[in-house]
C-alpha cells in the first residue's frame, strides 16, 4: 500500500542530501511515493501523508533552514507521522549518537515526533564550504562516513510504520 512521503533535508556541503536521496529511493522501493527536497524549495506539505525530515549538525546545531520548516510547518506536521534525522558524526573518533538540539527537541515534542535518528556525515575537501570546514577537511576528518547499510535499514522500519498507518487508517 502506497503513501505519498516528502523527504525534507537540509544541508551545506551535499552529503545529507545524499543522504535523503537514499532514503527516497528506500521509500519508492518499499512501495511508497517519495518527494526529496531541500527545505528551501517547500511551499507546502499538506498533499503528503508522512513526511521524514532532517538535517545537517554544524557546532551541535540544526541548519537554521531546517529548524525554520520545523517551525513554520508545526501544526501540519503535528497531523501527520513525522520522523526526524540529523547527519554529522565524522572521522575515526565520531560519536555514534548525536543529541538534538534544545530548540529542534522543543520543535520534536510540539509536533509529536520521536527523537532524531543519527547518520554519520561526511566532510569532503573538493566541497568543504568555508574555513573551519576547508581546515577540517584537511585532517582525518575528512572521510565519507555515511553508512548506507543504516541508512537502508532505518528507512525499511520508517516504510513499515508508513504501511501500517495505512493499513489501520483504511481499516477504520
Ligand atoms: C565547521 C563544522 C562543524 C561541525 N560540527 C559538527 C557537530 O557539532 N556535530 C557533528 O556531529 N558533526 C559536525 N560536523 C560534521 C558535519 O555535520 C558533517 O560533515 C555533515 O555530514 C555535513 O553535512 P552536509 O554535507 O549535508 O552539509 C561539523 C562539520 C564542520 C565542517
Amino acid at each position: 500500500m502506497s503513501s505519498k512521503v516528502l523527504v525534507a533535508y537540509a544541508t551545506k556541503m551535499g552529503s545529507t542530501a545524499g543522504i535523503a536521496e537514499a532514503i527516497g529511493t528506500g521509500l519508492r522501493r518499499h512501495g511508497h511515493q517519495a518527494d526529496v527536497r531541500n527545505v528551501t524549495a517547500i511551499e507546502s506539505v499538506t498533499k503528503y501523508d508522512a513526511v521524514v525530515a532532517g538535517s545537517a549538525i554544524y557546532l551541535r546545531r540544526w541548519r537554521p533552514e531546517a529548524v525554520q520548516f520545523l517551525r513554520q510547518y508545526a501544526g501540519e506536521l503535528r497531523d501527520r507521522q513525522v520522523w526526524l534525522f540529523h547527519s554529522g558524526p565524522v572521522g575515526p573518533d565520531r560519536e555514534q549518537l548525536c543529541s538534538m538540539p534544545h530548540n529542534v527537541s522543543r520543535l520534536a515534542r510540539r509536533i509529536g515526533a520521536t527523537p532524531a535518528m543519527t547518520f554519520a556525515g561526511a566532510l569532503d575537501p573538493d566541497t568543504a564550504k568555508g574555513f573551519l570546514a576547508r581546515h577540517l577537511a584537511t585532517g582525518e576528518l575528512a572521510t565519507d562516513s555515511r553508512d548506507w547499510e543504516l541508512i537502508a535499514a532505518w528507512t525499511e522500519d520508517v516504510a513499515a510504520a508508513i504501511s501500517a498507518s495505512l493499513t489501520a487508517r483504511m481499516g477504520s
